[in-house]
Parts: structure tokens; sequence; C-alpha cells
């Protein structure tokens, strides 16, 4: 009796803790497919979520009523632009927002991808694009859009080793990251990061490969002798990287996405052995398994809120394959990222492959 109760109670005991992280993937625009074949993915992978790196009308409006939600980021480009002139991110919204809110369920729009990386001569103008964007869409009336901007990790963090001695560091002359978590705060807005154990481990060799890749070996372990934390893969280290930053600027409160992360299946570069298909299917399949699971980290009890997955398709023209997919739409690997895994490929999957290619085809 006793143990019916246990199991009953494991079994309910999923919808009582909070929402798992929801993975979704991002689409950037080099490769130039066409929103029929971007549907068509999100729809074999089964994904309910995409990130658009470059927002196109035919892209957005091809997900009107699908029920998938929409994370949009503004150029680069755009920030110091916005910043200087407020009726340019109106202008932007009426483009990429206004035609297709609440159809499309928009739910955030990043200022700027790493813009830090890019332009860090123009970071002054970053906090006054992202509050141009924010108030713009109030104008508009128009208030369950998050605005953010998504960080690299190596540039936002000092160090990940150990996790929680890991700070926001600003660059230099300028306070960023103070009033941009207060602005995250007071928006309820999530803190927004680019994290990749591949470059992690391509610079730290040391680090053993399998805890780059989910696998649990005996050996696979790196201890925080602060927390008394073992950690057993770097995705999880990275990501209390980030939530010790956030503790430590007292802001433990701001939800964590992951923007980019994922696994290269291949390198133009003759010292990137590690770049290729096993290494990124077993990140993928590591990855999907830790965020299903609803473990969460070790300091972030709930997980990360969201994970989207670098990139859909392969950019040819790229030295790293970080896609999903080849470019002619076949997918890749043997795993299903909405949840179980694809122990066999079976003749439903194998129809949806012929349509996608079909489609793909048609739309070339
Ligand atoms: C979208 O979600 C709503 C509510 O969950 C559901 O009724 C509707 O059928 C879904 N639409 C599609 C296209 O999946
Ligand atoms: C701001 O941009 C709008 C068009 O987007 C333009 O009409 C206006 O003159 C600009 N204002 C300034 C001060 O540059
Ligand atoms: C904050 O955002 C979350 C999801 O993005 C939402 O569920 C929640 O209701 C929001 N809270 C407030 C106070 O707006
Ligand atoms: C797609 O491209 C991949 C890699 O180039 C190749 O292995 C596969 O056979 C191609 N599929 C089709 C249907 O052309």
């Amino acid at each position: 009796m006793f143990r019916a109760f246990f199991f009953l109670f494991l079994f309910f005991l999923p919808i009582t803790t909070a929402p798992l992280p929801s993975i979704g993937v991002t689409y950037s625009a080099a490769t130039r497919h066409s929103p029929e074949s971007i549907t068509s993915a999100l729809n074999l992978l089964n994904l309910k979520s995409l990130r658009l790196e470059q927002p196109d009308p035919s892209i957005i409006r091809s997900l009107l009523y699908t029920n998938i939600t929409l994370f949009l980021t503004i150029p680069n480009y755009m920030v110091a632009p916005i910043a200087a002139n407020r009726s340019i991110a109106l202008t932007w919204l009426y483009t990429y927002v206004i035609p297709f809110h609440p159809r499309v369920k928009i739910t955030t729009i990043s200022v700027g991808n790493a813009f830090l990386d890019v332009y860090p001569r123009s970071i002054s103008h970053l906090l006054t694009a992202i509050s141009h964007v924010h108030l713009s869409l109030r104008d508009l009336g128009i208030r369950h859009i998050a605005v953010s901007t998504s960080f690299s990790f190596f540039t936002a963090i000092s160090s990940p080793f150990p996790p929680s001695a890991a700070q926001f560091q600003d660059p230099p002359g300028v306070t960023l990251f103070a009033p941009l978590l207060q602005f995250l705060h007071d928006t309820n807005s999530s803190f927004l990061i680019n994290l990749y154990p591949y470059n992690l481990y391509r610079l730290r060799p040391e680090i053993p490969l399998g805890t780059a890749l989910f696998q649990n070996y005996p050996f696979n372990f790196r201890d925080d002798f602060t927390t008394g934390v073992r950690y057993r893969n770097l995705f999880d280290i990275m990501v209390d990287a980030v939530v010790s930053a956030l503790a430590v600027a007292g802001y433990e409160s701001i939800p964590v996405v992951v923007t980019e992360t994922g696994w290269p299946s291949g390198s133009v570069a003759a010292n990137e052995a590690e770049a290729n298909l096993g290494y990124a299917e077993i990140y993928l399949r590591g990855l999907v398994k830790h965020v299903r699971s609803g473990m969460g980290t070790p300091l972030l009890k709930d997980g990360v809120r969201e994970v989207f997955v670098y990139e859909m398709f392969d950019d040819e023209g790229a030295g790293r394959k970080w896609g999903v997919f080849y470019p002619n739409c076949t997918f890749k690997y043997r795993i299903d990222l909405s949840c179980s895994y694809a122990s066999e490929i079976n003749t439903a999957l194998i129809l949806f492959l012929l349509l996608l290619v079909w489609i793909c085809r048609l739309s070339d």
C-alpha cells in the first residue's frame, strides 16, 4: 500500500514542480532557407521555440497561429542608431512585431547579440538602446514581450573555476552590468548568455572531454571547494558561474536563458578533431537529457528557463558546422530533441524526412 502511494507520488511529482526548461533552436539568416523549410525543421524536431538571429518578416509570418514561441534579435549594427533615435526602435517594432503580435507568440527581444564582443567601443549605447525598445513597446501597449541582450560567456564572466567565485566583468571604464541587471529585475526579464562547453574545453585542455560531453565517468568531475559541490559537466559549471555572478551582484532571482549552445559536427581547421559528428550527437543527446531531467544545476534548482541549440542548418560558408541539419535539410542525428529518444528510425520519420527534402527542393 505504501509502495503504491509512493509511486503515485513520484508520478505526480513533475506536475507540482516548476515547468521544465524549454528547448528551442536558433535560425541564423546566413543559410537563406525558406520559411517552409524552417517550420518543417521545427516540426521534425518537435520544438516549440525558435530564435531568430536576424528577423525576417516572411519567417515570422510563417509562424502565425502555430503556438511556436519566438525570440527575436535586433542586429548589432542597429544598437547605436536605436540609442541615438528612439523612433528607429519604433520603426523596427512596426516591421517585425506589430504586424504579427499577438498571433505570433513573441516572448523576447534581444537588443544585439554578443554586442560587447562586436562593438566594444559602442558599449555605452547598449543600455539606452534597450530602454528605447522597452519604452517603445510600452507606448504601443505591449507588456508581455521581455527586452534583454545576450552576452558571450567569456566576455561577461570573470572565470568559471570555481563557479562560486565567478563575477561579471564590466568593460574598461563602463558600468554596464549593475544598471542592466536592475533593468532586467524591474522589467521581469531574463539574463541571456551564449554558453559553449566546447570553447571552454578548447581553452582548458586539462579538462576531461567527457565533462564537456555530459558523460558520467568516475573521474569526470571538478570540485568547487567553497560550496562543496562536485560538478560532473561543464554546462552546469558555466551556468552556475552565471548564477553566482548574479548572486554576487544581488540579483539571484533573475532567470537565466541560454541563448546559444551546441557542438560543431565539423570544422575546416585541422586542429579541431573534437568537432565531429559523433561528439556533436553525444553533446546534444546529453544536453537534452540533462535539461529534460528537471534536476537543474547544483546552484539553480529549477535550472535555466530556456535553452536554444545553435543552430538549425549548417552554414556552408562558415569554418565550423554547427547545424543540426545539413544544408539540404537532412537531419544529422538520431535524437528526439523534444523529449525522449528515437531508438530506431521509424517509417513516419523517414516519410517526414522525404517530405522535408521535397519542400526544401521546391523552395530553392
Ligand atoms: C495552440 O494552443 C492552443 C491552446 O493550447 C490549442 O487549442 C491549439 O490547438 C494550438 N494550435 C496549434 C496549431 O497547435
Ligand atoms: C529619427 O528617425 C526618424 C526616422 O526614423 C527621423 O524622421 C527623425 O528625423 C530622426 N530624428 C533625429 C533627431 O535624428
Ligand atoms: C514574469 O515573467 C514570467 C514569464 O516570463 C511570467 O510567468 C510572470 O507572470 C511575470 N511576472 C510579472 C510580475 O509580470
Ligand atoms: C544531404 O547532405 C548530406 C551531407 O552532405 C548527405 O550525406 C545526404 O545524403 C544528403 N541527403 C540528400 C537527400 O540529398
